[in-house]
Order: C-alpha cells, then sequence, then structure tokens
C-alpha cells in the first residue's frame, strides 16, 4: 500500500510560461478560458492544475493560473494529488512579498502532511527569489488551512487593505528574521 504522507512536490510552472497557442492545448473544455485567466488552450500542467482546483475548490470560481509558480504534489504511485501556487506582488507598495495563491489537496490524501510540504516549497521559493515577505489570508472556517500556516511560522496580522474581505484571516511570515 502507498504511504500517503510520501508525496513529492515539483514546481511545474513559472511565470514566464509561453502561453502560446502551440504549448497549450486540449483546455479544459467546459471552462470558459477567461475565467481562467487565461487566453489561450491550455499545457498539460496547467490542466492538472485546473482540474485539481475544481476538485479542491468544489462550486467556487477557477482560480487565476497567470502570473503564477505553480506546484503539483504527486503520490508514491505518480499521481497528481495536490496544488499551490505563489505569485510575487508586483506594485510598488508591495514589493518583497509573495502571494500564497491557492492551495489544495484532494480528500483521500489530506491530513498526511502535503499541504505543509507545499507551504515549504513556497517559502524555499519565496527565499531564492529574494523577497522579503509571504502573505496569504483564509477564510475564517478554514482551520486545517489556518493551522497549516501557523505550524510553517506564519503569524496573524492585520493588513491595511483586506483584499480577502473583512472576515479573512490574514497571514505573513518574515522571511528575513528566520522566525
Ligand atoms: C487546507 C488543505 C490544503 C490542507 O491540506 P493537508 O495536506 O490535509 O494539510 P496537512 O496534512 O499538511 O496539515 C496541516 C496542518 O493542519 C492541521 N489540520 C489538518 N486538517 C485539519 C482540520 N480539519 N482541522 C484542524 N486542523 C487541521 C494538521 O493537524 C496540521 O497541523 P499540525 O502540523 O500542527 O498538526 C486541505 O484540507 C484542502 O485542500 N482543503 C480544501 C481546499 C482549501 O481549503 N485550500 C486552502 C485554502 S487556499
Amino acid at each position: 500500500m502507498s504511504d500517503k504522507s510520501n508525496v513529492s512536490i515539483r514546481l511545474c510552472i513559472s511565470p514566464s510560461l509561453d502561453y502560446s497557442e502551440e504549448n497549450v492545448k486540449d483546455y479544459l473544455g467546459s471552462i470558459p478560458l477567461g475565467d481562467l485567466g487565461l487566453d489561450k488552450k491550455d499545457s498539460t500542467s496547467l490542466q492538472v492544475i485546473a482540474k485539481l482546483d475544481k476538485k479542491c475548490f468544489v462550486g467556487d470560481h477557477p482560480v487565476s493560473l497567470k502570473n503564477t509558480f505553480w506546484w503539483i504534489a504527486y503520490s508514491e504511485a505518480g499521481n497528481p494529488v495536490g496544488f499551490s501556487g505563489l505569485k510575487m506582488c508586483k506594485k510598488k507598495e508591495n514589493k518583497g512579498l509573495g502571494y500564497f495563491s491557492r492551495a489544495g489537496v484532494i480528500k483521500s490524501y489530506r491530513g498526511h502532511g502535503t499541504q505543509k510540504k507545499m507551504i515549504k516549497a513556497r517559502i524555499r521559493k519565496a527565499k531564492e527569489l529574494g523577497l522579503t515577505h509571504c502573505v496569504t489570508y483564509v477564510k475564517g472556517f478554514n482551520l486545517a488551512s489556518a493551522n497549516s500556516l501557523i505550524s510553517c511560522g506564519f503569524k496573524l496580522y492585520n493588513p491595511h487593505y483586506k483584499w480577502g474581505g473583512k472576515t479573512a484571516l490574514y497571514f505573513v511570515k518574515c522571511l528575513e528574521c528566520g522566525k
């Protein structure tokens, strides 16, 4: 039997991805591409991520896939079981910030540390990119998400602009202060 804690996290997509027609084929059929933030058809990894997104966020709007580093978590058998993203904030006032975009783990693989591994992979990348902080938010009821961030050294904070809505919980991790 496969060990569910033995997943490997692979960086599959970088923001520099060429979204041209030759690269991106056979996209998700039923989802309007505009909703995904893409204007062309998709490549394999993007297709996997969009499918995982659909599975993990049932009924939610599809995540925008553009301008983001994306990781896929693979099971021992090589099946995709999770995904997560990191976006570099572009605005001048947000310089140095890395935003943790969506992350999800399929139901049968939850509770085995995959999300924590994906958080650590994103922190490593953010440091490599020279970023100073990682930020994200979770909906108040999402205990699994909040606990995984806390477990990886994130702290709750109160941003001036509440980009995830008034009731969300906002988290930050300083990458330079070693906490
Ligand atoms: C949130 C989610 C990604 C967590 O993935 P996971 O791989 O099961 O998480 P982990 O196994 O790495 O567990 C991380 C931490 O959360 C805790 N946790 C897990 N499930 C929990 C739950 N239901 N309630 C409270 N804490 C929980 C774990 O105990 C662990 O903390 P610890 O190290 O202090 O023990 C997964 O539940 C999911 O995909 N949910 C649906 C989509 C979603 O909400 N994504 C996040 C919002 S962007």
